[in-house]
């Protein structure tokens, strides 16, 4: 292929139906509809309703996309999509789209990681390649540290975590103090109004043991016991302090996790990724703390961070540029699938 290649990225793995529109490593759309607000009276997303709602949205998100990036379907070059991890059912929906449309077209098809994707699209607002460097994934289902040698064939799990992903433990956290769904965002908001000295609540997997046996793993479902205990037996807890702290214990042992990644291995390169990266929180303290250690760190815009089309179709770019071969047409969605596999090959 000549030209820098024109990718399409569906992405349907949770509550959005999300189209991105890239050429090589330049964005022209980025679509995304949510069913967020169906799933919030439930406090947590319901995947049948998850998977009508990406059926409903999926054609007018395609079309605004195009009309977006001012190019018509005879434009695309490839097609990607998110192949898992994810809801069985939202992923389906996204993947017997994506297929019909590689068919329809005659052009190649990428089931690609979504984990992966999170990663890659870094990629977007940052001009020098991924070079050896270690990530933080933190999203609503995942949190591991990875090594990643290259974003389209090599990535290493270093650790993850053994219970909630962190994104998981804002949004029972918020759930159990009733600011809303999803819990990330509203507990960000609510944190700045805080102290995050108040409480002294637990670190997971950070005794001088856990970093000789499990250095790369996390823990959050102490915290969570701790800050529910701490709500039962104090009726007069000021909220924003409670935020402000249980943020801080999360921020605290993500970047001293991925921060001591780096230095062990002696990579000197930290992108973070996945929806919890939007926290601005950790966006100061990782910035902080690669400071000091000089560690390069990247960390896509606060929307490129959430789910979005985009990522998918930023990862589904490089796996063209690198020549890597399409997935098999007919090929399964994988709702468990390995952060170590980033795309489907036959
Ligand atoms: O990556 P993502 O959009 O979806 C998954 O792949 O899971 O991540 C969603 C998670 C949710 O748990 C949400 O509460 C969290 O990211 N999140 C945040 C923030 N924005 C989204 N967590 C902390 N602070 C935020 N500002
Ligand atoms: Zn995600």
């Amino acid at each position: 292929m000549k030209h820098d290649p024109v990718v399409i990225g569906i992405e349907t793995s949770c509550d959005e139906t999300a189209i991105g529109i890239v050429r090589g490593r330049t964005l022209l759309a980025n679509v995304i509809a949510s069913s967020v607000e169906e799933h919030a009276r439930f406090g947590g997303v319901v995947p049948e309703i998850a998977s009508r709602a990406h059926l409903e949205a999926m054609l007018p998100t395609i079309e605004k996309a195009l009309y977006d990036s001012k190019l018509t379907l005879a434009d695309i070059d490839a097609v990607a999509v998110t192949a898992g991890p994810g809801l069985i059912g939202a992923l389906l929906v996204g993947v017997a789209s994506a297929s019909g449309l590689a068919l329809g077209l005659g052009k190649p098809i990428f089931g690609v990681n979504h984990l992966a994707s999170h990663v890659a699209v870094d990629l977007l607002s940052h001009d020098e390649p991924i070079k050896p460097t270690i990530a933080l994934l933190v999203s609503g289902g995942h949190s591991s540290l990875l090594q990643v040698d290259d974003i389209t064939s090599s990535i290493t799990k270093l650790g993850e975590t053994m219970d909630d992903a962190a994104g998981e433990a804002f949004d029972k956290i918020a759930r159990i103090m009733n600011l809303g769904f999803p819990g990330g965002p509203a507990i960000d908001r609510e944190a700045k109004l805080g102290n995050s000295t108040a409480i002294d609540f637990p670190r997971g997997l950070t005794q001088s043991s856990d970093w000789q046996t499990r250095p790369y793993d996390f823990s959050f479902s102490g915290l969570k016991t701790a800050v529910a205990r701490y709500l039962e037996a104090t009726p007069n807890f000021v909220r924003s302090d409670v935020a402000a702290s249980f943020q801080e214990a999360i921020v605290d042992v993500l970047i001293r996790k991925a921060v001591a990644a780096c230095r062990a291995t002696g990579i000197d390169s930290l992108v973070i990724a996945g929806g919890v990266a939007a926290n601005s929180r950790l966006r100061i303290v990782a910035q902080e703390q690669c400071d000091k250690f000089k560690i390069a760190l990247r960390i896509p815009s606060p929307l490129m961070c959430t789910d979005n089309g985009a990522m998918v179709a930023t990862l589904g770019s490089l796996l063209v540029s690198a020549s890597r071969p399409p997935s098999h047409i007919g090929f399964e969605a994988d709702s468990s699938m390995s952060v170590t596999t980033i795309s489907l090959t036959l």
